[in-house]
């Protein structure tokens, strides 16, 4: 991708630049916490969105998509949007470094990528977090810090991509490290790094090809239900609700936004059973936890589809540890631990029950977990 990327560079702007890179992510447990205050339990992964950039003493910055085969230029100031969805994510990022004081002037760009795209695995996040790190680093010294990187990406989210997500994803992007898991707490933004040496299991991704697209969908809706419960019970966030607090005012709010604060609820507290349970080595709570989460995202939080639901089935048939739909939900890919044994066999199942069903294999995808936003070495 490196050498592609600097040929077509060298080709558009007859000069080098410097290359940035940043990373997809998983989420081992924690779905729809981060937006409640919650915990979540995130990876970056060898799959990264890449960039050269150079500096081009103008004010207007010039990107070339290479994956989109797509060429898009725009000024620094609010007026200057592109139309363009993919170019508004780097002049969000743009405008947001601004806005927080920082300096960002004109420069022309090529990037690529290989996180799949409406896979579930953070492509528009490590998006974010590659310019969020490459303009700090080519035009404010780096002064801007790690955590209002991840936040340039998520206000960039908000304010020129309609989707009101949480921060994990950005923060997993931004603060990724290899080999290791990170918990993080979402109203503290304190984190804790996990070594996730699963032995004797893989971690394997299954993508149901089903795309889904965050932008104007019920995501914003399922947050909205969060936030209308949380006033209700008078607290900020669902961080600080209990089930007792829910069954107490079980008549004042719809069955539909009571059955998403009940699953938010339970899955805060699956992230921390699923911590101590990796520090004991017990993969089996593990699981437990991942499938319950997928029970509690399909049936009350409803962020599942026909395709992940069958996946999952696949999965418990073969003996899968765990598996759930992974991510904001709508379609994408589901994670599954698996043991060492029972892969080949779950892998092959999987293909053949989809393809009979759905007509095509879902898309299997082998993660290892990296490091996040980084300069490349030359
Ligand atoms: C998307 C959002 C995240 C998070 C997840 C669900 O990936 O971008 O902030 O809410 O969905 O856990």
């Amino acid at each position: 991708m490196k050498e592609r990327i600097k040929e077509q560079f060298k080709k558009r702007f007859s000069t080098d630049g410097v290359i940035y890179a940043s990373a997809g992510r998983i989420n081992l447990i924690g779905e729809h916490t981060d937006y409640n205050g919650g915990f979540v339990f995130p990876g970056a992964i060898d799959k990264y969105i890449m960039a050269e950039i150079n500096i081009n003493g103008t004010d207007k910055v010039r990107v070339y998509s290479m994956d989109l085969d797509a060429y898009c230029e725009f000024g620094l100031n609010e007026e200057d949007a592109p139309k363009d969805q993919w170019a508004r994510y780097i002049f969000g990022v743009c405008r947001e470094t601004i806005k927080r004081g920082g300096t960002v002037k004109g420069f022309d760009t090529v990037f690529a990528g290989n996180v799949p795209l409406g896979a579930g695995l953070s492509s528009s996040a490590a998006l974010e977090s590659c310019f969020a790190f490459a303009l700090n680093d080519l035009f404010n010294d780096n002064r801007i810090d790690k955590f209002e990187l991840a936040k340039i990406g998520q206000s960039t989210e908000h304010n020129y991509c309609g989707v009101n997500c949480g921060i994990m994803d950005q923060f997993a992007s931004v603060f990724g490290k290899k080999d290791c898991l990170m918990r993080l707490d979402c109203r503290s933004l304190e984190h804790e790094y996990f070594p996730f040496h699963p032995e004797g299991y893989k971690l394997v991704l299954l993508n149901s090809k089903v795309k889904h697209e965050l932008v104007d969908s019920p995501y914003n809706k399922r947050r909205e239900s969060c936030e209308r419960v949380a006033a209700m019970l008078g607290v900020d966030t669902l961080r600080d609700a209990t089930y007792t607090m829910l069954a107490d005012i079980r008549d004042k709010v719809s069955d539909e936004d009571y059955r998403r604060a009940r699953f938010v609820i339970g899955e805060k507290q699956r992230v921390l059973d699923v911590c101590d349970a990796l520090e004991r080595g017990d993969y089996e709570t593990v699981g437990r936890c991942m499938y319950e989460t997928h029970d509690g995202l399909s049936r009350d939080y409803e962020v599942s589809c026909e395709e992940l639901d069958y996946l999952n089935d696949v999965a418990r048939e073969c003996g899968v540890t765990g598996s759930r739909i992974m991510g904001g939900g709508f379609g994408g890919c589901t994670i599954n631990l698996v043991k060492d044994e029972r892969y080949d066999h779950f892998i092959a199942t999987a293909k053949e029950k989809f393809n009979a069903k759905y007509g095509h294999e879902p898309e299997v995808i082998n993660v290892i977990i990296s490091d996040g936003a980084h300069k490349e070495e030359d």
